[in-house]
């Protein structure tokens, strides 16, 4: 089959695309997945570098890929639940070397869920881990309430655009850090404020919020505690937390590590059938360009997500060209 693979960890130039890859197949508790198209997210750059090494060296050559969505053809021992043929979406694991930058990829039945009806598989690829990261740090971990204020930094990324639309509908008031191009982007999303990070100094023009989303990490982080109101909550995607600050204001801290799970999956199938939370696609590269597709992810200042389709779907009917 045909998969974007590393045979060492390197920087993108080290992701080939081979039509040789040998098919994987669905162990026990998993399905096999024909993969339509597959969301890029920053841990793929991490995992192809050779930076996620302490959670799993990889065996080469490794496929790539976590995100994806597409149709269960294979059922593995002891599934149910799902069903051959059917449309679904989630994350494939991106260190077990079988990754979703193919077109099969095996997946545990705890990280899929049926596929949102009202978006191509394109758009679904976009939202496995961005909508999973949002909805666990807002809803789960934060707690957010109607007329509650919350900071989102990086509103114009993944996780920002996700948490922006998440915390509108949950009532919130929703600030948040981007660069000037994107203003118009997270406002449209719903953001009743925007600071500019490149110019403006967020610390220094807001106070007693309830909540802090930090998908930035470092100095963003160090600064966001001064914002929070006692008791309030932080949750960062990257930087662990300061204990003596965290005691100090009574803060309900959270490092996240992310959980793709289908409890929270469905509840975003859910909100994306409802017309609550839109992915954003902002390119589309095809599985021959996986290398691209990174790069541009890591230079490009992609406006929400990139995507990889691995096989074009035309009214309803795959591509087979
Ligand atoms: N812990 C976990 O389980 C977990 C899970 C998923 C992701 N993550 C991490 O979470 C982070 C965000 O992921 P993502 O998918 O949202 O990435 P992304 O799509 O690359 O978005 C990051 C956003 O942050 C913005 N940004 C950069 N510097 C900023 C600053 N100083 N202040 C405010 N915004 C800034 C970028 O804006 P411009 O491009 O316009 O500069 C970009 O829009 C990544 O580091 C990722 O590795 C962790």
């Amino acid at each position: 089959m045909k998969a974007a693979q590393i045979s060492g960890y390197g920087g993108q130039e080290v992701l080939k695309v081979t039509a040789d890859a040998p098919q994987p197949t669905a162990a026990k508790g998993q399905v096999l997945v024909e993969v339509r198209s597959a969301g890029v997210n920053p841990f793929d750059i991490t995992v192809c570098e050779g930076r996620a090494r302490q959670m799993a060296e990889l065996n080469f050559p490794a496929t790539l890929g976590g995100d994806f969505a597409g149709v269960v053809s294979e059922l593995g021992e002891g599934v149910t639940g799902f069903e051959v043929g059917q449309d679904v979406y989630g994350q494939a694991s991106p260190l077990s070397g079988n990754g979703s930058f193919a077109e099969l990829t095996p997946v545990k039945t705890t990280q899929l869920a049926g596929k949102p009806t009202s978006i191509d598989f394109t758009t679904a690829a976009g939202l496995p881990l961005v909508s999973v990261s949002a909805y666990q740090a807002l809803v789960d971990h934060m707690n957010l309430q109607a007329g509650q204020k919350i900071l989102v930094h990086g509103g114009a990324g993944g996780i920002g655009s996700m948490a922006i639309q998440l915390a509108k509908h949950l009532g919130t008031y929703v600030a948040t850090t981007a660069r000037t191009d994107e203003a118009d982007f997270v406002k449209s999303l719903g953001a009743d404020e925007v600071i500019d990070y490149e110019t403006q100094d967020f610390s220094e023009l807001l106070k007693d919020y309830d909540a802090v989303f930090d998908t930035v990490g470092g100095e963003t982080n160090a600064k966001s505690y001064k914002i929070l109101k006692d008791g309030g909550a932080l949750v960062s995607m990257l930087a662990p937390p300061d204990e003596a600050l965290v005691k100090q204001k009574n803060l309900n801290y959270t490092a996240q590590f992310t959980q793709v799970t289908t409890e929270r999956l469905a509840k975003v199938t859910e909100l994306v059938d409802q017309g609550i939370l839109k992915a954003n696609i902002d390119k589309v590269f095809p599985l021959d360009q996986a290398a691209e597709a990174l790069e541009y992810l890591k230079t490009g200042h992609p406006r929400g997500k990139v995507v990889i389709q691995i096989k074009e779907v035309i009214n309803g009917v795959p591509d087979e060209t």
